[in-house]
Parts: C-alpha cells; sequence; structure tokens
C-alpha cells in the first residue's frame, strides 16, 4: 500500500513521546534510522529524531511490502513510518524513554538513503574534532551535541522572557562599524564603494548600547554575535555570542541584581538548581592576592599568600638575598602551601617546576615542613634565619609534612605562574568537585578594578578595561596626581573558574572623561579621532548608565558540562580559526579583491 507520507499523512508524534498510554493508537513517525536488527522473520529499527529513539518493528504478516523494504534499510537512512502503538509486555526497556512500546509497522517509506556516514552516530565516539567538524552535520546528529543545542535554544528563550519581563527592549546594532583603536584585535572588512577604507566588524555593541541610553531607550538587551580576531582557546572564539545589556538611571547593584535574577533563572529551569543571592562579591585585590588572578575557582582551596611584607620586615637579616632582591626591585613573593594530606613525591614536585617555567616562570622555590617546623628539599633551607623560616611557615599557616611553593619577582608574572599552579594541583589532586557528582556553583562578583593599568611598553597608563568606565568618586582627584590607585566601576561575573561576564558603570560627565583621557595621555584631538561620536552624544544630557556582557557560549558550556566552547557552539571554528566543513577562510580571486581595492601580498615564506 503506497501512503502519500509528509503531503498528506502528516507525522503525529515525535520518537521520543509515545508511552504506555498510547497503546492502541496509529502513529506516523519520521526520522534516521539508528540500528536494524534482523530477528528472524522480523525487522526491528530503532528511529531517531532529536527527541528520541522509537523501537519500530517490521513483520511480513502485518505487511509484506513495508517488511520487505524495511530488510533492505542501512543507518542513517531518512524514513517514514506508519503503524500502530503496542506494548512490548515482558520485553519493556526500562533505559528507553519509549521503552514500553513499540510500533508495529503498517507502512514505510525511505525519503533517502544514506550513505555510510564517515563515523558513528553515537553518543560516545573516539573520531577527531577535525573529523568531525568536517562532517559537522552528522556529528549534530549525535545525541549529545543535540542536548547542547537544545539546552542552547532553551537559555535564548529564557535570557529573552527574563529581560522582556524586565522592561528591557531587544534592539539591534551594526556588526560593520568605524574601527577604532584598543580592545580586541578587530576583523577588517574592505568597503567596495569607498576605495581603500575598511569597516571593522563588532567586538560588541559597546558604543551603540551606550548611544541607546543616550537616545532614551533606557534597558536595551541584546543576544548579540561579536567578532575579535583573537588567538583561540577552550574558552574563546572568533566570533562568538553575547547577552548584552545596557541600563540608565542605575548603580552597579542594579545592574547585578538584574544578572542574578537572569542567572537564576537559567541554573533554575535549564538544572533545576537553586544557585543563592546575592552572589558573594570580592574586591579585585584581593583576588589576585588569594587566587592570583580576576576569575578564581572558589570549589577549592590552595589560596596564595603575599609574602612581600614578611620578606621586607626581616631586610637583609632573612639570608635568602633572592627574594630581598625582587622585593627591593617592586617584587612581589607568594607562597602557596600544598598539604600534608596530599604528598607529591619529589618528581612529582619536580613537574610542577616544569608547570611554573611553561607559564614563564623562571623556576620553582619549594620547602618541605618538618617537624620542628625546618625546611627541607629546598636550596632555601640552608640560608634561611630560623626567624624568617618561622614567620613564613607562620603566614602560610604551614604543617610538617606540608610542601611551600615559592615564586617572586614581578607581580603580574608571579600572580599568573601561581594561579596557573593552583589550578594545576588543584585539578591532579582531585580537590575539584564534578559538576554532575555533587559539584558547585561558585558564583562571585569581582569588584572595584583599578581603573588604569601601566603599559610598560607605552610607558604610561592605559584604560583597564574601556575608556567610558566610572572611576569611583572618592578617587577622582589621583586621576592626574596617581593614577594607580584609582578604583572603578568594572566588575566581572565569575563562576568556576571561568569569567563569564563583564561590564561597568559608564563615565557620563565630559569632565571627569576629560581628566580620564589626560591621564592616559590621550589630548583632545586624539580622544576626537578615537571617539568623536560617542564623546559628542555625551554633550547632550547623556543619562548615568551602566551595563553587562555576559559570554552566551560560555555560559552554555558551563550549564551543559562541556569542556570546550566548540561543543554548543553548531559550527564553530578550530583552534587554528578554521571551518574545515566549508574551507573558510578561503582564497578569492583576483578580480574580487580588485573591486574591494586590494592587492594581496605574496605569502609568507614559512
Ligand atoms: P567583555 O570583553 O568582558 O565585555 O566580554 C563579555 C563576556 O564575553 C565573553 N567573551 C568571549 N566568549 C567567547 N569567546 C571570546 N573570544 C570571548 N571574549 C569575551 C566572556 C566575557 O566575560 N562591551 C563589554 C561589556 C560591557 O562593558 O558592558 C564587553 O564586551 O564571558
Amino acid at each position: 500500500m503506497s501512503v502519500p507520507f509528509v503531503t498528506e499523512v502528516k507525522r503525529t508524534h515525535n520518537c521520543g513521546e509515545l508511552t504506555a498510554r498510547d497503546v492502541g493508537k496509529t502513529v506516523v513517525l519520521f526520522g534516521w534510522v539508528q540500528n536494524r536488527r534482523d530477528h528472524g522473520g522480523a525487522v526491528f529499527i530503532d528511529l531517531r529524531d532529536r527527541q528520541g529513539l522509537t523501537q519500530v518493528v517490521f513483520e511480513p504478516d502485518i505487511d509484506p511490502e513495508a517488511h520487505a523494504l524495511a530488510g533492505t534499510l542501512r543507518l542513517e537512512w531518512c524514513v517514514g513510518v506508519q503503524g500502530k502503538v503496542v506494548s512490548r509486555g515482558a520485553n519493556v526497556n526500562p533505559k528507553m524513554k519509549t521503552g514500553e512500546i513499540e510500533v508495529r509497522a503498517t507502512a514505510l517509506t525511505v525519503f533517502n538513503r544514506s550513505e555510510p556516514t564517515p563515523f558513528p552516530i553515537e553518543d560516545r565516539i573516539e573520531t577527531a574534532e577535525d573529523k568531525r567538524l568536517t562532517h559537522r552535520y552528522l556529528d549534530l546528529r549525535r545525541r549529545p551535541l543535540q542536548q547542547s543545542l537544545i539546552t542552547r535554544s532553551r537559555m535564548n528563550a529564557i535570557t529573552r522572557s527574563t529581560l522582556v519581563e524586565e522592561g528591557f527592549l531587544e534592539l539591534e546594532t551594526p556588526y560593520m562599524g568605524k574601527y577604532t583603536p584598543g580592545g580586541a584585535r578587530n576583523f577588517l572588512v574592505p568597503s567596495r564603494l569607498n576605495p581603500g577604507k575598511f569597516y571593522a566588524l563588532a567586538e560588541s555593541p559597546q558604543l551603540y548600547k551606550q548611544l541607546f541610553m543616550v537616545a532614551g531607550f533606557d534597558r536595551y538587551f541584546q543576544i548579540v554575535k561579536c567578532f575579535r580576531d583573537e588567538d583561540l582557546r577552550l574558552d574563546r572564539q572568533p566570533e562568538f555570542t553575547q547577552i548584552d545589556l545596557e541600563m540608565s538611571f542605575v548603580s552597579q547593584d542594579d545592574v547585578f541584581a538584574v544578572v542574578e535574577r537572569l542567572l537564576v533563572r537559567l541554573w533554575r529551569e535549564i538544572l533545576g538548581v537553586e544557585v543563592p543571592t546575592p552572589f558573594r562579591r570580592m574586591p579585585f585585590d584581593e583576588s589576585m592576592a588569594r587566587y592570583g588572578n580576576d576569575k578564581p575557582d572558589l570549589r577549592f582551596g590552595l589560596e596564595h599568600v603575599i609574602l612581600t611584607d614578611v620578606i621586607t620586615a626581616h631586610g637583609g637579616e632573612g639570608g635568602v638575598p633572592m627574594l630581598l632582591e625582587a622585593v627591593q626591585q617592586g617584587g612581589i613573593v607568594k607562597a602557596m602551601v600544598i598539604p600534608a594530606a596530599h604528598p607529591l613525591s619529589r618528581a612529582e614536585a619536580d613537574k610542577l617546576e616544569e608547570v611554573a617555567r611553561g607559564s614563564g616562570a623562571r623556576g620553582l622555590a619549594r620547602a618541605k615542613v618538618g617537624e620542628g617546623g625546618e625546611w627541607t628539599q629546598s636550596p632555601l633551607a640552608k640560608s634561611i634565619s630560623p626567624a624568617l623560616r618561622t614567620a613564613i611557615n607562620e603566614a602560610c599557616k604551614a604543617k610538617p609534612g606540608d610542601l611551600i611553593l615559592f615564586q617572586f619577582g614581578k607581580p603580574s608574572l608571579v600572580h599568573t605562574v601561581m594561579a596557573n599552579l593552583r589550578v594545576h594541583v588543584a585539578k591532579k589532586l582531585g580537590l575539584i568537585p564534578e559538576v554532575g557528582s555533587g559539584g558547585r556553583w561558585e558564583l562571585l562578583w569581582v569588584v572595584d578594578p583599578p581603573l588604569f593599568e601601566y603599559d610598560e611598553e607605552r610607558r604610561g597608563w592605559v584604560a583597564a578595561h574601556h575608556a567610558f568606565t566610572r572611576p569611583h568618586d572618592e578617587d577622582v582627584p589621583y586621576l592626574l596626581t596617581d593614577p594607580g590607585r584609582v578604583k572603578c566601576y568594572r566588575y566581572d561575573v565569575v563562576l568556576n573558574g571561568f569569567e563569564i561576564g563583564g561590564g561597568s558603570i559608564r563615565l557620563h560627565d565630559p569632565r571627569v572623561q576629560a581628566e580620564v583621557f589626560a591621564a592616559m595621555g590621550i589630548g583632545e584631538e586624539e580622544a576626537r579621532n578615537k571617539f568623536g561620536f560617542l564623546l559628542d552624544a555625551l554633550r547632550y544630557g547623556a543619562p548615568p548608565h551602566g551595563g553587562i556582557a555576559l559570554g552566551m557560549d560560555r555560559l552554555a558550556m558551563l550549564l551543559t558540562g562541556a569542556e570546550s566552547l566548540r561543543d554548543v557552539i553548531p559550527f564553530p571554528k578550530s583552534k587554528s580559526g578554521i571551518d574545515s566543513m566549508t574551507g573558510a577562510p578561503g582564497e578569492v580571486d583576483e578580480q574580487q579583491l580588485r573591486e574591494v581595492h586590494i592587492r594581496p601580498l605574496p605569502p609568507p615564506k614559512s
């Protein structure tokens, strides 16, 4: 019997929904053949769509034509089935959502055959990522990826409904804008109509969203693509998605409250987890001191201890000139204790030194604390004075059997090396609770960072975030006299060691703005060249405003337990920025280049 599938006979159910309650119903399912088994007379297939699997059985005495055709089916063929839902009786499969039933087929059509796939469409496969990315449409048929993208779709829906309920407007901003220096490196787009000129792809809607505030569109949001030509890592893609928002007439606390409500809903509705609010707040300086970076993972200890003052207090008497020298040259000394409960062999401790070198350290001093507080296994042991050793043991709260790791020198390097070491050691010692097995969600705000950072190359102060971040009022007098001490209303929201969002309260006062530029050595003309339109706009009654952008891909990665952003982005780029499926970036011919007024250089010699 030929059944007019699709045109007249429509799908009645998806492959993940039939249960014992449906027994007796005539149903129509469309999907892909996940597997096929010939059991004597009957042919069984598992039919798959994005909602699940349903077992279909073809028997010769029910419909000989369908049964014969079923015998020819192969994996990944796309088919339509009509049949009756019957109970599986004693053969219930409790592992399958639809395991109580099967569909006894009365008709089958093959919409399309499939060639053998280059890798199996299964949950767990060993296939190299590059091969999977080349056939991403097949990779995306696999359940883990289907579930990640379904979660992402729900995240979008929850984000939109939460923010719309909070009174936000979803407004769009251009992707092609003017290049402005600073921030991430931009992708450039040559203009055909304007020879020699380029658009920059937006690294974020930052300037536009501030203009929305000037225009009176209080409470803007957008789920928006951003483009950054950065070196890629597991948590970085060249095009990624932000949940971007901006609000007028708000303080930092107001922005935090909105973001907390949104994150609470995402965790509740997607994972059924209640995250407590308000999130903890940690000043930037404290985060740097205790964890070495501004995105601390609070699921485990191994906190750093700053010893700079202890070393200074003991002056030249400590017997460790290296440490004192580092401090006298403006450096810092940090330590971290690996508790006796997690003893490391000498070889393991040596490996840590390699890890430290990998982050740029010249070495990693260490000391094992003995029963009486003495140090062993340490080049420092011989020369250090008992008084300094006792002071260090006390500062580190080190007990017999503990291993103290030291790093000293330039603050930024010491922090980075020790931050990487902290995470490395925690992973190695199994101190990080897995999310699946009673893991924790440690959300926090890192607040009050410095407005400027010192740029060694330029020998001057540059904006640590962007040049429109509002300084703390009490620090404004120091903008020109002592820029390094000025703190600002910038904030990052951090989850389990990932920066999942960042933003700031913006500067809307042109006088303070002028001082900030002056502190950075940016004259009026340069400021005008760089930010002319925003500076103009701020002169016309700009409201106080602030906002934030959350990294949607990172949120999706954490919510789904994925290991890489590539697992939550449908069509991601590889580590080297390549899309191996389409072949982007690809070559274009000379004529196309001429049209956009570009003459290529010969490729660099490798
Ligand atoms: P920021 O640059 O901190 O802020 O970006 C906000 C968040 O976006 C995510 N993110 C990324 N995710 C994946 N791949 C990348 N390459 C990448 N870069 C950033 C991070 C980050 O916290 N305009 C400001 C926001 C504001 O001030 O309102 C901005 O873009 O999770």
